[in-house]
């Protein structure tokens, strides 16, 4: 088992026991995303989706699967999630893309990458290089509207626990980025892990590995050092007070929609201010 299987098994272990309250996230997603879809006038065209940081669906995909999207792409860094997130979904009667890539990158790059080609109709096309380097992967339904996916405006921006991976800098960017990119009556939900106000990088790791020595006992031994060991070397997540003042400098109008139990994982919908 490669590194990637080993704490990929972790976090599977974590949703499955529900260890960061992800149902009560998909709950509160779905909640969200109903709001915002009542408030649509009638007649709006289907909505696009993108997600950053997809991950495999295992939790998302039964909601997504009951959204009436035009169109669905899961972004993500981690090539080999991708085939499990299209199992995870399909079939759904939208287009869907895959794009390997890294979601700094998908908000700051303007449109202009490649739409991908008719490689594999079976299944995910071969990844194809990409003007910038970068490999995409589509779905067989996506690749006739590739380029206008990539270029248009995005109604539904979403990204579960992925965010925090990002410095400060590089979050202030990203929200810049996405600002640029979402419609005008779009959403942005933002599912993470967030440090209490004033609380710095430092102690939140503390407590949050101590919950997971003491709580996640779901979790064997080795899984839970996975789970400390990637917290201490990738995770800074954000100041929720400074973040929200981030993102209204960048354009966006916040609000809390879940808080969960542990002073840490929580939902935020931005919508452009
Ligand atoms: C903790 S998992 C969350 C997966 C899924 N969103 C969920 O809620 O279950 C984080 C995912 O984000 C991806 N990821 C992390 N940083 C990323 C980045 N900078 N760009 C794209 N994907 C990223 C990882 O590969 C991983 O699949």
């Amino acid at each position: 088992m490669d590194l990637f299987d080993r704490q990929w098994s972790s976090y599977r272990a974590i949703v499955e026991h529900n260890l960061m309250e992800h149902r009560q996230v998909a709950d509160a997603t779905a909640d969200a995303l109903q709001d915002w879809l009542a408030q649509r006038p009638a007649q709006s065209r289907a909505p696009s989706m993108v997600d950053l940081g997809c991950g495999d669906l295992a939790l998302l995909a039964p909601l997504l699967q009951r959204l009436p999207l035009g169109s669905y792409t899961g972004l993500d860094r981690a090539a080999v999630v991708l085939p499990l997130a299209q199992r995870a979904l399909a079939p759904v009667p939208y287009a869907c893309q895959w794009l390997e890539g890294d979601l700094l990158t998908w908000a700051t790059t303007t449109a202009t990458a490649t739409a991908a080609r008719p490689a594999d109709r079976q299944g995910l096309a071969k990844a194809e290089d990409r003007t910038d380097g970068r490999k995409s992967a589509s779905s067989a339904a996506a690749t006739d509207h590739g380029q206008k996916y990539v270029a248009a405006a995005v109604d539904i921006l979403h990204s579960a626990f992925a965010i925090h991976h990002l410095d400060a800098d590089q979050k202030a960017t990203f929200l810049q980025g996405a600002r640029q990119r979402i419609s005008a009556d779009g959403v942005f939900l933002w599912a993470d892990v967030f440090r209490e106000p004033g609380e710095n990088r430092r102690d939140f790791l503390q407590r949050y590995s101590e919950r997971v020595r003491s709580d996640w006992h779901q979790l064997t031994a080795e899984q839970a050092q996975h789970v400390i060991d990637h917290l201490n070397q990738f995770d800074i997540p954000a100041d929720r007070t400074s973040i929200q003042a981030t993102a209204e400098t960048a354009g966006w109008h916040w609000r809390w929609s879940w808080q969960g139990t542990h002073r840490a994982e929580a939902l935020a919908v931005l919508t452009p201010a």
